[in-house]
């Protein structure tokens, strides 16, 4: 966006959540599979801001690792999780060093941020001159949140927390609450970030408090009023994350019909933010549609699939119960009912993988079919070839991998156990119930069966 002045954003992402009872990270705690740092991110980066620095602490190295993409200078280190005041003082050398006139902070529990809501709050910032401003929103049941107090003429005042504020002292409850989103001019606040202290319930150093600072020194300080918009509520507890999970939820899935996809049972359709699913396409929930997944038209994913980064090509159909992580089915394959393709698992144009079939870092050539019962793990199969209900691929010794490569229009019996590393000439036929441990060449029979005896059956 074009802001006047060079304006950066800070995330504070340090916390530990303690409210979510939980020893993971609360910023890395997932909404629709990815974590709720993301999401603020992904709002920031709408504004084209110069930059976007992100306070860690707690699980610092877990943070890093789950955004392995930022480079090492986006975070900085809050080693002691004193309050968001201490926070900001924590990052203030490095938003000095990239000398920039205004801040932009948000809180990184705040997942739903609509970017249109932080450029509002830029854009009142600098339209009036603001030193200080934050977003607010108004609640029913205004909770945990900071109160926002404003004066009789209705300019802000103070936030004050909930656990210092009291209700007579200010003639009965209070509904407006902070968003936890702040604009700040740098040189006009940097004289404050000092006059921070730690004397309230929490004995922790408040952010909240430059309001009140900034107002008592003559600062301009804005409260920018954004209504009732939910995507304004910070997430502390499991209650409130999938809260705000059902919101984005549902928002996610009226989009996609919106836009042409028909989505059977919405209510128990979850998809995530980044898959892609054209026009065109069929769903059945309850379903699970997560990561970079990609749907081309007239595909029909039927309901209990979990999708998770997987690519699917047009008309193709997912049959219930199936499982995809990382995998890709082209074009007019038939997938399922209960199949699990792990991994680089790759379904040629045409192919048909059935029940209790799980690939891994293999290849189901064009118009071939593994329809029950089968492991191919590490395998190459050709084109047009069967594998026979049972077909077990024996990739590992225990102590390394190995490849088995099938050739085209080759037929592989029932039960089969294929020893890699091994490989099958194409249309070269296997017998079923064999055990094979050496190649078989092409256009021929390999079996390994014992032959069949009769007995007279002892009494
Ligand atoms: C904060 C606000 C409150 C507001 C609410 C909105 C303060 C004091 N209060 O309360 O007015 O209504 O957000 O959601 O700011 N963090 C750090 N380092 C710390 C402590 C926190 O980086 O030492 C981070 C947390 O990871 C979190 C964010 O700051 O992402 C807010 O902290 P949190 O403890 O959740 O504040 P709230 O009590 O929700
Ligand atoms: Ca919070």
């Amino acid at each position: 966006m074009n802001t006047t002045r060079k304006t950066g954003a800070l995330v504070l992402a340090a916390g530990k959540g303690t409210r979510m009872k939980s020893s993971k990270p609360k910023v890395l705690h997932t909404l629709l599979g990815e974590p709720m740092l993301w999401y603020v991110h992904r709002a920031l980066e709408v504004l084209s801001l110069s930059s976007i620095t992100t306070v860690i602490g707690h699980g610092a190295d877990q943070v890093r690792r789950a955004f392995a993409e930022l480079t090492d200078d986006a975070f900085v280190l809050q080693t002691e999780q004193r309050g968001t005041g201490h926070a900001l003082q924590e990052a203030w050398p490095a938003l000095k060093k990239q000398q920039l006139d205004a801040v932009l902070v948000a809180n990184g529990d705040t997942p739903l941020v609509p970017a249109a809501r932080l450029r509002q709050l830029v854009e009142e910032s600098e339209a009036r001159n603001a030193d200080i401003a934050f977003l607010t929103i108004s609640l029913d049941k205004p909770g945990a949140y900071g109160r926002v107090i404003r004066d009789e003429n209705g300019f802000a005042k103070a936030i004050v927390e909930a656990k210092d504020f009291h209700p007579e002292d200010h003639g009965g409850e209070v509904h407006e609450i902070n968003a936890g989103i702040y604009w700040l001019n740098m040189e006009r606040v940097a004289p404050l970030l000092g006059q921070l202290n730690n004397n309230n319930a929490s004995g922790e150093f408040y952010i909240t408090d430059l309001v009140a600072l900034g107002v008592q020194q003559g600062l301009t300080v804005l409260a920018v009023d954004g209504g009732t918009d939910p995507g304004l509520l910070g997430v502390n507890s499991p209650a409130e994350l999938v809260r705000s999970e059902e919101l984005l939820r549902a928002q996610i899935v009226d989009g996609l019909l919106d836009s042409g996809v028909l989505v059977h049972n919405p209510a128990a359709a979850f998809i995530g933010p980044k898959a892609e699913i054209e026009p065109g396409c069929e769903l059945f929930g309850p379903l699970e549609i997560y990561g970079k997944s990609r749907i081309s038209g007239e595909t029909c994913v039927q309901s209990h699939c979990r999708i998770d980064s997987s690519v699917i090509g047009a008309g193709s159909i997912i049959k219930a119960f199936t499982h995809l992580e990382n995998a890709q089915v082209d074009a007019s394959c038939q997938v399922g009912p209960y199949t699990r393709l792990r991994p680089s698992a790759h379904v040629c144009d045409g192919a048909k993988v059935g029940n209790f079939v799980e690939m891994k870092k293999s290849t189901l050539g064009k118009g071939s079919k593994a329809s029950h019962l089968t492991y191919l793990g590490d395998a190459q199969v050709g084109k047009d070839v069967n594998i026979g209900a049972g077909t077990i691929t024996c990739n590992y010794d225990g102590k390394n991998k190995y490849t088995t490569v099938i050739g085209d229009e080759s037929f592989i019996g029932s039960n089969t156990s294929l020893v890699a590393p091994v490989e099958i000439g194409a249309k070269a036929l296997v017998g079923a119930g064999s055990v094979i441990t050496h190649n078989v060449s092409e256009n021929s029979l390999g079996i390994t069966r014992a032959k069949q005896k009769e007995l007279p059956r002892r009494k």
